[in-house]
């Protein structure tokens, strides 16, 4: 039975389960950072059309546990019908990833990949590559979480979280399958203004603009699975005109602020080439000038947490940041930062805080004690 493994950033799995379920997929299996679910033609398209939480969508060719000795690797890459899935000449990229498993050096695990592939396939016009981006390749992924070996077929080539929209970005844009989740993870209903003081790229908002309005992510890339032979094209066109059928045309309320008129400037295009500059209030400003403000809207933010600018001292701004959040009961907040020093005062139990990755960085997204609300109608 073919199945698809969707891999996500730590610590989301139950979004991308809920979004793998909301396309219809069956899950099979959810594990760390990857979640196991049935095959179906046209989930294949679906799922890269949509995922908003999503690494990359794999098949996965084979899987066995207890592989804890090349022998066992090598008949299990043996075992597969290569010929069935990777055309003739296609330049193909092996990369292996291990956990806590017995055979654990990455580069041993590729050596026996390709010295079985080569006896299965006993063909010269196979070409094996080194890690190039600039090329179109087949990207087969072998993941070892202790002995569970998954041999997986990328379908989505680049990561599904370049969506295409980000041509600027600046030190330490938040990655939009992160932005996505933090939207998800809050309480914002896309009725009340939405509101980013710090929104740099203005990913977080551009994610938001997208689950609101119902609009599928992948609009401006393309697939790998787009060049497969054996998989037919129709689904990828049909999948692509039901999600656009399936957007809404309501308008929100969106604020995008930051003290850098040269950021806002740039940032614009980000917005435009996503379509959706027309919902958007761009305006410099610097927070320190509204943060005696009351206001009642809701903030998804990413603040600062080094510097780059020397006038500016990161405890005071926290601190402002801080004072802003306590005066304003009517605002719902939702911040990510890695920011230590605040982690610190925040420790308290008016609020609560969820670990998240930013990259390799370890984040904490705060917020008040809301009731938990994964949003029901995410698509
Ligand atoms: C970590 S970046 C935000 C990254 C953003 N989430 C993205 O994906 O690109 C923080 C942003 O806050 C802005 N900033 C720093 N201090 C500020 C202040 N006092 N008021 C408003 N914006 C500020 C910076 O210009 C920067 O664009």
């Amino acid at each position: 039975m073919l199945k698809l493994a969707l891999t996500t950033i730590a610590w989301v799995e139950s979004l991308a389960k809920k979004e793998i379920e909301k396309q219809g997929g069956k899950i099979i299996e959810v594990k760390d950072r990857i979640i196991l679910f049935s095959w179906e033609d046209t989930l294949l398209a679906r799922i890269n059309l949509w995922s908003r939480i999503g690494n990359k969508l794999y098949l996965v060719l084979k899987e066995k546990d207890s592989i804890s000795n090349f022998d066992n690797l090598y008949a299990l890459v043996s075992n597969i019908d290569w010929k069935k899935y990777i055309p003739k000449n296609a330049p193909i990229i092996v990369n292996a990833k291990t956990i806590k498993s017995d055979l654990s050096s990455e580069p041993a695990i590729q050596k026996i990949w390709k010295k079985a592939i080569i006896d299965v396939l006993n063909d010269k016009s196979w070409k094996f590559i080194r890690e190039d981006d600039s090329i179109e390749k087949c990207e087969i992924q072998i993941l070892f979480q202790e002995n569970d070996c998954k041999i997986l077929l990328n379908s989505s080539g680049e990561a599904l979280h370049k969506r295409g929209y980000r041509i600027m970005t600046w030190e330490a844009p938040i990655k939009e399958n992160l932005a996505s989740s933090l939207v998800l993870l809050s309480n914002w209903r896309f009725q009340e203004a939405l509101y980013d003081p710090f929104c740099g790229s203005g990913t977080i908002l551009i994610e938001a603009l997208m689950i609101a309005k119902n609009k599928a992510p992948w609009a401006k890339r393309n697939f790998a699975f787009e060049k497969w032979f054996w998989y037919d094209k129709e689904f990828l066109k049909k999948e692509k005109e039901e999600a656009i059928k399936k957007e809404y045309t309501q308008k929100y309320q969106i604020f995008w602020y930051d003290k850098d008129a040269e950021i806002i400037e740039k940032a614009k295009l980000n917005a435009i080439k996503a379509g959706l500059e027309n919902e958007i209030i761009f305006e410099k400003k610097d927070f320190t000038d509204f943060s005696k403000e009351k206001i009642a809207w809701t903030i998804i933010s990413n603040p600062p947490y080094w510097l780059r600018l020397k006038d500016e001292n990161i405890d005071e701004l926290y601190k402002k940041i801080d004072n802003f959040l306590k005066n304003n009961d009517e605002l719902s907040w939702w911040i990510i930062s890695s920011y230590q020093w605040w982690n610190f005062i925040l420790n308290s139990q008016e609020y609560k805080n969820r670990k998240l990755y930013n990259g390799n960085e370890l984040c904490y997204f705060y917020s008040k004690k809301y009731e938990q609300t994964f949003k029901k109608n995410l698509q």
